[in-house]
Formats: structure tokens, C-alpha cells, sequence
């Protein structure tokens, strides 16, 4: 296999190396690019041809629908683990022993509450915020109860700001729900397991003993890891980029809580069950959607499906599209809408438009019709899959802060106006 790339401007040859992934991806090291050629730079809108780090957490291969963290495949760690052991896995590159995960979940409980003042900025929000936007500035805010950053040279300062982030957001994320449905706020219960605490503090009535329902830990347990991680998508990047100029680890993640609100990204689901609901409420023929997706003159696209990186299917989406029979079906709830997705995906899988473009449902496409059939509103969504990103986040930030990875700021083209006379007001 080549070790050097050689490229060629105006006459003059340049020779760059050429690094190779463990799994045999190739990439062409153009860090001497700029200063060797004096001045030559490359384009890539999107980043969709450029590698922004070397990065071992995850690895996915978008041809084969390959997903695996840390070396470990998605379908095992779906089925056979805790999220917490994979949120501790992804963080520190190893499954947990028995007494590290206990160490982890009581170091990560000993930091499960905020500040009676968050109290105050969550009550600031009108009821009508979008969660996803009071989420996001609470977890900005989050660094003012916490000011000093962390020292990124000391293990200990790393592990204990990773706990008491994991400790913190969910009692966020529930108390951005319960701002939403109007429920007194609540801390969670340090006897329950990391998930079913999470479970307890979005739902628990002020009047009523919680009971736990194991069809939904375990359905939520899932979806969560689920969403860990997926190497260097849109948030991820975001969390990187930000957390790459020294900023905070939480207003790192604060930008890429803004960033997954997009409907091209995590904010998908909610976009998702919104066009599911559309098909029901227009009589259930998906004819219409699928030739609005197909016009290039409507902005519509099919929501749920493509994938900037599969172009086979999404493995995950496999996984959820099963759970989500299994979870209705335990559950006993029977969800119009689940029929709808399911006639839609065929439809699209057969027809050329998206067979030509390789697009298939993605991990959005399915998991909003379990979300519902939870009790979760659709507004939360989007909360929910952040949730589950956050040891992804919080794994590629320190990643990226112990490979002492450099300020990220791409180059541009300018394509500008060139040198003109200034004009003054009256000349103009
Ligand atoms: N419906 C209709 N057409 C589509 C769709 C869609 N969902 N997705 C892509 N296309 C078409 C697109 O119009 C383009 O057609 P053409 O080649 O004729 O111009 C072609 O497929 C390639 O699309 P692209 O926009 O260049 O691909 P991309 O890699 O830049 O975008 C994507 C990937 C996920 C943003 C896009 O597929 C999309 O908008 N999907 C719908 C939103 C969605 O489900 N997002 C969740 C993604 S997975 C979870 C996550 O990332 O958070």
C-alpha cells in the first residue's frame, strides 16, 4: 500500500504521506500542504472528504453498515451491556470491572444535583421554550456554578469533572421536561440504577409513588446507547471545535447541545414523528410525501432518511426499528404512525430515487414512535438523543484535549470583492 501521495500545481510535484487507519482507511496527511506549496490550501464544503483528527473511540464503516465503539460491535453492546458501562467504555477506552463501575456510578451519584439557583434561570424560560434551547443554556449555565476550568493535565481533575457532568444533566434533562409539562421540579433517587433515576425524575407525580416499568428502562437503555456515539458528526465536531480553543468542557458541550437541536441532525426525531403525524392526519397515503421528498423544487426531504456516512443502512436503525415492535407490543400500545413509518420505508426502499441516492432510514426514523409510546412529549425528543450523546461528547472533548489537538480554524477562498476606494456617504 502507498505511504505518499503525490500531487502536482502548476509543473511543480509534491509528495505527501499517506497515514493508515486500523482499519485500513486511507488519508492523505496535508498538515505541510499550505507552507510546502506556498499557500495552497483545499476546499471541502461540508468536511464531506476531510478527516479532522485521528480519533480511537469509534469506528463506522457507512459502506458495510458497520458501527462499533471502542472496538466493540453495536448489536453486542446493545444487547449485553449497561449504559453506563458504555459511557465509561467510550470515555476510557475499556469496559469497567465490577467495582470501577460501581466506583463510577457512585462518583457520578455524589454530583446529582445543581444549584438551588438554576431554579431561578429555568424559571426565566417561558413554558413555550423549545427544551432543547433551555437545555443548552442550562448546561452553559452550569459553568457559572462551576467557574474554574479543569486541569486537563490531571487525571483525578478529568475524572471528577466527567462525574459531575454525567451527574448533572440528567436532573437537567428532567427538570427541562418537567418545566414543559408543568410538574413540580425533583432529585432523583441515589438507590436506583443511572437510567431508571433518570426514568423517576422526568416522570415522578407529586402526589403518587413511582413505579418502575422495566419495558422502559430497558427500551431506554438501549435507544441511549444507541446514541453514544458516531465519530465526527455535526455536534461532536462542534464539541470539539469549541472545546479546542481552551473553553469549558460544559460550554463545549452547551454548543453541541445547539448544535444536535438541527433537524438535519438529532433534531430529526422530532421532525420525524411531526411528518408521521402529517401522513395520519392527511388519511395515511405517504404518495404526496414521497413525490414532495423526490421535488427538487420543495424543500421537503423524506425526515429519518440518508446519512452523510451510510450509504448502506444504519445499524442502528436496525436495532430500533425491532425494539420498536418489541416495546409497543410489551407495552400494549398500538401506535398508528409505526404502520405509517413502516409502509413509508418500503415504499422509499423501492423506489429509484432512493435506491439511486443510497438513502435508508436512519437511527431517527424509528426511535420517536418509541419515545411516544414512553410518555416522552415530542418536544423532548431531541433531549433524549442528547442525553444519550453525552459520553460521546464528553469522550472525544478529552480525547481531544490529552492529544493536545490545535485550535481548530479552517482556511477559506475568498471570493470577494478585490482592493476598492472607500466612497463616502454622499458619493455613494
Ligand atoms: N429526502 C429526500 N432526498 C434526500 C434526503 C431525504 N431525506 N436525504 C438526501 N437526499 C438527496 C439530496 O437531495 C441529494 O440529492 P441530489 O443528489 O439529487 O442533489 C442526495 O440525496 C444527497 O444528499 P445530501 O444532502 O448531499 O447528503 P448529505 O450527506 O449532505 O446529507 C443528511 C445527509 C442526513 C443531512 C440528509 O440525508 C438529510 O437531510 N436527511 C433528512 C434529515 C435526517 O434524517 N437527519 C438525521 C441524520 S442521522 C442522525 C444524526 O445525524 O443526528
Amino acid at each position: 500500500m502507498s505511504n505518499t501521495a503525490t500531487l502536482e500545481i502548476n509543473g511543480e510535484k509534491y509528495e505527501f504521506p499517506v497515514i493508515h487507519g486500523t482499519e485500513n482507511e486511507l488519508a492523505i496527511d496535508i498538515k505541510r500542504l499550505r507552507g510546502g506549496t506556498g499557500g495552497v490550501i483545499t476546499i471541502d464544503p461540508g468536511y464531506k472528504n476531510t478527516g479532522s483528527c485521528e480519533s480511537a473511540i469509534t469506528f463506522l464503516d457507512g459502506e458495510k453498515g458497520i458501527l462499533r465503539y471502542r472496538g466493540y460491535a453495536i448489536e453486542d453492546l446493545a444487547e449485553k451491556a449497561g449504559f453506563l458501562e458504555v459511557a465509561y467504555l467510550l470515555i476510557f477506552g475499556e469496559l469497567p470491572h465490577a467495582e470501577q463501575l460501581d466506583k463510577f456510578h457512585s462518583d457520578i451519584k455524589s454530583h446529582a444535583y445543581v444549584d438551588e439557583e438554576v431554579k431561578k434561570i429555568l424559571d426565566g424560560f417561558p413554558k413555550a421554550a423549545h427544551p432543547m434551547g433551555v437545555l443548552s443554556s442550562l448546561t452553559s449555565a452550569l459553568t457559572a456554578f462551576n467557574p474554574s476550568s479543569v486541569n486537563v493535565d490531571s487525571e483525578e481533575a478529568m475524572y471528577n469533572a466527567i462525574a459531575k457532568i454525567l451527574g448533572k444533566f440528567p436532573v437537567l434533562v428532567a427538570w427541562t421536561m418537567r418545566k414543559k409539562t408543568g410538574m413540580p421540579l425533583d432529585y432523583g433517587d441515589d438507590n436506583l440504577g443511572y437510567v431508571e433515576n433518570i426514568l423517576k425524575m422526568m416522570f415522578k407525580r407529586p402526589n403518587q409513588e413511582y413505579t418502575q416499568n422495566d419495558i422502559i428502562v430497558n427500551a431506554l437503555d438501549k435507544l441511549l446507547i444507541l446514541h453514544a456515539d458516531h465519530e465526527q458528526n455535526c455536534s461532536t465536531s462542534t464539541v470539539r471545535i469549541v472545546g479546542s480553543s481552551h473553553a469549558g468542557l460544559f460550554a463545549s458541550l452547551s454548543a453541541g447541545i445547539s448544535a444536535l437541536w438541527g433537524p438535519l441532525h438529532g433534531g430529526a426525531n422530532q421532525a420525524v414523528l411531526e411528518m408521521l403525524e402529517a401522513i395520519r392526519e392527511d388519511g395515511g397515503g405517504t404518495k404526496k410525501y414521497m413525490a414532495k421528498a423526490k421535488d427538487k423544487g420543495d424543500p421537503f426531504r423524506l425526515m429519518g432518511f440518508g446519512h452523510r456516512v451510510y450509504k448502506n443502512f444504519d445499524p442502528r436503525a436496525k436495532i430500533i426499528k425491532v425494539a420498536a415492535d418489541e416495546v409497543l407490543g410489551e407495552l400494549g400500545v398500538e401506535d398508528p404512525i409505526l404502520d405509517i413509518a413502516k409502509g413509508l420505508e418500503q415504499e422509499a426502499l423501492a423506489d429509484q430515487y432512493f435506491v439511486d441516492r443510497k438513502l435508508y432510514p436512519n437511527v431517527d426514523f424509528y426511535s420517536g414512535i418509541i419515545y411516544r409510546a414512553m410518555g416522552i412529549p415530542v418536544e423532548m425528543f431531541t433531549v433524549m438523543f442528547a442525553l444519550g450523546r453525552l459520553p460521546g461528547w464528553i469522550a472525544q472533548w478529552r480525547e481531544m484535549r490529552l492529544r493536545k489537538e490545535p485550535i481548530g480554524r479552517p482556511r477559506q477562498v475568498y471570493i470577494g470583492e478585490n482592493h476598492r476606494a472607500f466612497k463616502n456617504l454622499n458619493e455613494r
